[in-house]
């Protein structure tokens, strides 16, 4: 079969071209989730097709089909004119479908050489030859200007070096069509920049190049023609050049997105958080954090900036009580006067605010279980239980197969739903936020924005910990500036400028020491 006429998003001009890889209805389900529907994709030689999608929009799941390593319950895949058998990994990678996956599939204690080695090896009628793999992996490495230390286990090497490897494990195996899976993931912005220039090399040279992402400005920067999906569809493919990135946006979400969030003004309560004297010994090396006094009322976002490293994460840990400071208090009181709550939204999910192997109950479940209302007598109420969830999954938007799926095979945007609707039940004196829209796309940052914003208006408070000085603007009343281990001022929002901020963010702190960029 060959794919030349009325390629989507493609002008008149292109429809000569054959497809390297063209994806037609396309639809696997789990359970009763719709994962990828009849799904349609076409992409080109020499050129980078977007593929963008929120979290959960089926990107992944495509991926896996693409690849062989999951089994589509109808549609077909063609490569080069030809029909993959479904569900057959060796058989997409000989037909020169390569895959650098989310989560990376390279064997952690071998080199870069053994992992190239071994993926070469398997295929039907090659000798495992590790000097000839070695050679061809450097002179790839050279010629594509993807630098790669081919001795070390790769589970010494950082996560850049890591991808690199991905990628050259793919060109060493011929592949035609190179599919990325939201590569920019872990990857630094300079790291992105490099990699933005390899990518367009290789399309230069024939290669088609799938890059997955749910970042708009990636996609302006490499791409030709952009596959928009959504809740497991194709909305439209576009070409990139021709379409703004509201559009894109719009098309993503299924709605007008908020890209600026109102900040709602509300009469400040009750003193809700009040820290005095918080120090944390050695956080650094002999570093130490603090001293830190901070005080939020109800009805009050506080946000704290700071280059990574200056010890954000430490104090977040201290407000939220999971870990205990070498000297000063942590004081959390309720409207009323008595001892209040506190709900958390972890810095990394997937280690501390979530257990992943276990299911969208028992993650929803795992600090009110011991609640008259859901267990008596040690006997668990099982209807009241999932009556609970079910209301928690609906109001907070989950996207899930089923209240028993593990919370492991949710997106990133809803496993952080799922945090959300846990820690903010009962609604809490005090919602510590940690970093809590990293890594998720537009749809659900608008989302977390409003649940933070909705937890300020009923009268909570907020502390804010983000890397992102956008969002502290656009979240915070006030903005606490953290460098070197202190908090070295707290400035009213509406008299804070990006540039102060930023100013002090990277300043000589009072105590004279150097600041850790
Ligand atoms: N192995 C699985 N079991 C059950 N549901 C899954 C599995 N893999 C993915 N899903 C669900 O399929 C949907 C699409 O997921 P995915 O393809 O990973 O999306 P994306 O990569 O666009 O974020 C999500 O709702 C996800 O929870
Ligand atoms: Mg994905």
């Amino acid at each position: 079969m060959t794919v030349s006429a009325d390629i989507p998003g493609g002008s008149p001009t292109d429809s000569a071209v054959a497809a390297a890889l063209s994806v037609r209805g396309v639809t696997k389900t789990y359970g009763a989730l719709v994962a990828n529907d009849e799904v349609d994709l076409d992409v080109r030689p020499g050129e980078i097709l977007a593929l963008l999608g929120e979290n959960g929009a089926g990107k992944s799941t495509l991926v896996k089909v693409l690849s062989g390593l999951v089994r589509a319950d109808a549609g077909e895949v063609v490569v080069g004119g030809e029909t993959l058998p479904p569900g057959d990994p060796e058989a997409a990678r000989a037909a020169g479908v390569g895959v650098v996956h989310q989560h990376f599939m390279l064997v952690p204690d071998m080199t870069a050489t053994e992992n190239v080695a071994l993926a070469q090896g398997s295929r039907a009628g090659r000798r495992f030859d590790s000097a000839g793999t070695r050679a061809r992996l450097l002179e790839l490495s050279e010629r594509h200007g993807m630098p790669v230390r081919p001795d070390i286990p790769v589970e010494l090497l950082p996560v850049g070096e890591r991808q690199r490897i991905e990628i050259l494990k793919c060109l060493l195996g011929d592949a035609r069509v190179l599919l990325l899976d939201e590569p920019s993931a872990v990857l630094s912005p300079v790291e992105w920049e490099r990699l933005a220039v390899v990518l367009e090399e290789l399309a230069a040279q024939g290669l088609a190049v799938v890059l997955i992402t749910h970042k708009l400005g990636e996609i302006a920067a490499v791409a030709d023609r952009c596959t928009v999906m959504r809740g497991g569809k194709v909305v439209s493919t576009v070409r990139v050049g021709d379409t703004a990135p509201e559009e894109l946006a719009r098309m993503m979400v299924g709605r007008d997105v908020v890209l600026r969030t109102e900040r709602p003004v509300v009469a400040a309560g009750p003193v809700v958080l009040e820290a005095a004297g918080l120090t944390l010994a050695g956080y650094r090396g002999d570093r130490d954090l603090g001293p830190v006094d901070l005080t939020v009322r109800g009805g009050e976002v506080l946000g704290v900036a700071g280059v990574e490293g200056n010890g954000q994460s430490e104090l977040a840990d201290l407000l939220a009580g999971v870990r205990a400071p070498t000297a000063g208090t942590v004081l959390v009181t309720a409207p009323g006067g008595g001892p209040g709550r506190t709900g958390v939204i972890a810095e990394d999910r997937q280690a501390d605010g979530l257990a992943l192997p276990l299911s969208v109950t028992d993650n929803l479940m795992m600090r009110v279980i011991g609640d008259e209302a859901f267990s008596r007598h040690g006997v668990l109420r099982k209807g009241r239980i999932r009556r609970h969830c079910s209301e928690r999954v609906e109001r907070f938007g989950v996207r899930t197969s089923g209240l028993e799926t593990p919370v492991e095979s949710l997106s990133g945007g809803n496993q952080q739903k799922i945090v959300l609707a846990r820690e903010l039940y009962g609604e809490p004196d005090l919602l510590v936020a940690a970093q809590p829209t990293r890594g998720l796309d537009v749809g659900a940052i608008e989302f977390v924005h409003a649940q933070i914003n909705a937890h300020k208006t009923a009268g909570g408070a907020t502390v804010l910990f983000s890397a992102e000085l956008d969002e502290i603007f656009a979240l915070s009343d006030r903005i606490a500036v953290m460098s070197g281990g202190r908090v070295v001022a707290v400035l009213d929002a509406d008299d804070a400028t990006r540039d102060r901020v930023g100013e002090l963010m990277t300043a000589v702190n009072g105590a004279g020491e150097e600041v850790v960029a």
